[in-house]
């Protein structure tokens, strides 16, 4: 099993809605035997919460289930995920910051996949409006067609 870790900052707006398309793809390309994901929030702020009705909108506007209850990172997640994908640099700061020794998970940025030649990260989309909810959904599309077509998921 290949296992991927989304990871933001409160894990309600960016990171469950890039499990939630991430999952859409795996079940598409009749993956679901073989790889699974996750998300998980670097601060500890909406443990147990919903996602943001803001991405349950995106997700339901293209037809992707999204079900997720907000956890904050661990020192399991290092071991027990083959890849970490971090949204943006102080979320991959972060995580670098709690890394436990002997680490097994692959820990990169989701943009680096991303096939736009933009450079930068997946914005926090939680002070703003719709607008930019569509724009990440749009970022974190092709970050993970990236991401899947750079390991060969399928
Ligand atoms: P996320 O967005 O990291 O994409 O889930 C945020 C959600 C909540 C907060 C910040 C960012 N917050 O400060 O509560």
């Amino acid at each position: 099993m290949i296992k991927v870790l989304f990871v933001c900052l409160g894990n309600i707006c960016r990171s469950p809605l890039a499990e939630a398309i991430f999952k859409n793809k795996v079940k598409l390309n009749n993956k679901s035997e073989t790889v699974d994901a996750d998300s998980c929030g670097t601060a500890s702020y909406h443990v147990g919460e919903d996602p943001d009705a803001r991405s349950i909108e995106l997700a339901d506007e293209n037809s992707i289930e999204i079900d997720h209850l907000g956890r904050q990172l661990n020192i399991r997640d290092f071991f027990d995920f083959d890849h970490i994908l971090a949204m943006d640099s102080a979320n991959l700061s972060e995580i670098l910051a709690v890394k436990p020794s002997g680490a097994t998970a692959r820990i990169q940025l989701i943009r680096d996949f991303d096939s736009d030649p933009e450079t930068g990260e997946v914005p926090d989309p939680y002070y703003g409006g719709k607008k930019g909810f569509q724009n990440v959904f749009n970022i974190l599309n092709r970050s993970i067609d990236g991401f899947a077509s750079e390991i060969n998921l399928w």
